[in-house]
C-alpha cells in the first residue's frame, strides 16, 4: 500500500519514517508520496481505458514543480487557471498544445499570452471574453481555439464555496445562450469553437451531478453539430472527491462508469481536469506541538500553511506521528495565529501530547501548500517528495530574505 500508514507505532510515507524527515527539514513540512500520485493518476487513466481521453491535471490543486513534472512524466497534460500557472506548466515542460486555460476573470494580458503561445484551448466564460479573444487574435492574425464553459445549472451537492455549476454561481455561459452565441461565431476567421466545457464543483462524492453535467454537454454538442458548429472535444472538468475521514467514497472507476456511457453516445474526445483526486491523499502536513494548555494543543502550523479547515470548515484527520500510550481526550488542535478561526481540528480524541511532539495533518496534498500565505510574516513551508525509499527536498523553506527581496 502506498502513502501514509503505520509501521508499528510510527507513521511512515511509502515506508519512509516521517520523524527523521521533520528533524532534517524542520516543520511545518509538507511530505508527498510520489507512488500515491502515480497510482491515482493511472487509476483515472485506466478507468477511461480505450475511450479517447486526455487528462489535464488541474495545477490549482498543487503546482509545486516536482509534482507537476512527475505528472507530466506519467503522461498528464495541464489545466492552468492563470498566466502564472501557464508559466509554471511551461517551466515543468508542458508544451502549449498540452495546456488548457480556464478562469473566470482572465485579464487581457493573460489572454494575449495564451493566444501567442497557442494553447490547446481557452475555456471561455462569457460572450465578452470571446470578443476580447477575437480582437486580440485579429491583431495577431491568428485563429484561436476556444471551448465554451457552459453553466449547466447542476447542483454538485458539495460545499457552497466550491460549488460552481449553479445558475447563481459566477461561472460559465448560461446553457440557454450557447446555441445563439455559436451561431454568431460561425465562420469567424479569428476564433474557432472547438469544445464545450463544464466544471460543476470540487470534492464531489455523488456521481449523479457529474453524469448530469456530462449529459448536458453531450446533448448540447449534438445540437450544435446539427446547427453547423463542429465540436472536437468535451471538457468535463474536475471535481472528483476524496475521503477525508476514511469513509468510502466513489473512485476513478465509479466516475468512469457514470460518465463513459453518456460520453459514448457522442464519441467525442473527452478532456478531464482532475486535481484533488490525484494529489490530496498523497500529501501530509507535518507540524510540531509548541504549547499545550487546557483543551488546546497549539501547533507550529495553522491557517497560513493550510487554510481549508478555516475556509471551508474542511475536516482533516490529524494523527500523532508516534502513537502514544495513554487515555485519549477530546482536544482542540489549533494554529499559532492570532485568529480564533485558526483551528485545524476541534474535539479530536488524542492522548495528551507534549511540546515537540510531531503530528501529521493527512490528505493535504491538494489545496494545501498552494493556498499558503505569508500572513504574520510567516514563511512558506518546505516540501519533500518521497520517491521509492528516498526522500528529497522539492521546495526549500522560504526565508525572510526571500520575503523582503520584493520590497524597497
Ligand atoms: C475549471 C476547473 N477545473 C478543474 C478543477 C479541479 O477541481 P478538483 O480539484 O476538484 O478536481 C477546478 C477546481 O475547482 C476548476 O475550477
Amino acid at each position: 500500500m502506498t502513502g501514509f500508514s503505520r509501521q508499528g507505532a510510527a507513521l511512515v510515507c511509502d515506508g519512509v519514517p516521517l520523524e527523521p524527515l521533520a528533524a532534517a527539514h524542520g516543520t511545518p513540512l509538507y511530505v508527498y508520496s510520489a507512488a500515491t500520485i502515480a497510482d491515482r493518476y493511472r487509476a483515472i487513466d485506466d478507468a477511461f481505458g480505450g475511450y479517447p481521453h486526455s487528462i489535464h491535471y488541474a495545477l490549482k490543486a498543487n503546482s509545486t514543480l516536482a509534482i507537476i513534472r512527475l505528472l507530466r512524466g506519467l503522461g498528464s497534460y495541464a489545466d492552468a487557471n492563470s498566466g502564472g500557472e501557464i508559466d509554471v506548466a511551461r517551466r515543468a515542460g508542458f508544451t502549449p498544445a498540452q495546456i488548457v486555460f480556464t478562469g473566470v476573470g482572465k485579464t487581457t494580458a493573460e489572454l494575449g499570452y495564451a493566444i501567442d503561445l497557442g494553447v490547446r484551448s481557452i475555456n471561455v466564460e462569457s460572450a465578452g471574453e470571446i470578443g476580447r479573444i477575437e480582437t486580440l487574435s485579429r491583431e495577431r492574425k491568428v485563429r484561436t481555439r476556444i471551448a465554451l464553459r457552459v453553466n449547466p445549472d447542476v447542483d454538485a451537492k458539495t460545499h457552497p464555496h466550491i460549488s460552481t455549476g449553479l445558475k447563481i454561481n459566477k461561472f460559465g455561459i448560461p446553457l440557454g445562450a450557447v446555441s445563439e452565441l455559436c451561431g454568431q461565431m460561425r465562420g469567424r476567421p479569428n476564433v474557432e469553437i472547438v469544445g464545450l466545457h463544464a466544471h460543476v464543483g470540487s470534492q464531489i462524492t455523488s456521481m449523479e451531478p457529474l453524469a448530469r453535467a456530462t449529459r448536458t454537454l453531450v446533448a448540447l454538442a449534438a445540437r450544435l453539430v446539427l446547427e453547423g458548429t463542429a465540436i472536437e472535444h468535451l471538457d468535463i472538468g474536475g471535481g472528483l472527491g476524496v475521503s477525508y475521514d476514511g469513509s468510502p467514497v466513489p473512485g476513478a472507476l465509479d466516475y468512469a462508469d457514470a460518465v463513459l456511457p453518456v460520453l459514448r453516445e457522442s464519441g467525442l474526445h473527452v478532456v478531464l481536469e482532475p486535481g484533488r483526486h490525484v494529489v490530496a491523499p498523497a500529501g501530509a502536513l507535518l507540524t510540531r506541538v509548541v504549547d499545550v494548555k487546557d483543551d488546546f494543543v497549539v501547533m507550529d502550523a495553522g491557517m497560513t500553511e493550510l487554510i481549508r479547515p478555516m475556509m471551508y470548515s474542511a475536516y482533516h484527520r490529524i494523527e500523532p506521528v508516534m502513537l502514544r500510550e495513554g487515555a485519549t481526550a477530546p482536544l482542540h488542535i489549533v494554529g499559532p495565529l492570532c485568529e480564533s478561526s485558526d483551528t485545524l481540528g476541534k474535539d479530536r480524541a488524542i492522548a495528551r501530547p507534549s511540546v515537540g511532539d510531531l503530528f501529521a495533518v493527512l490528505d493535504t496534498g491538494a489545496y494545501g501548500s498552494v493556498m499558503a500565505s505569508n500572513y504574520n510574516r510567516r514563511l512558506m513551508p518546505a516540501e519533500v517528495l518521497v520517491e521509492g525509499s528516498a526522500a528529497r527536498l522539492i521546495r526549500r523553506r522560504q526565508t525572510v530574505d526571500d520575503l523582503l527581496a520584493l520590497e524597497f
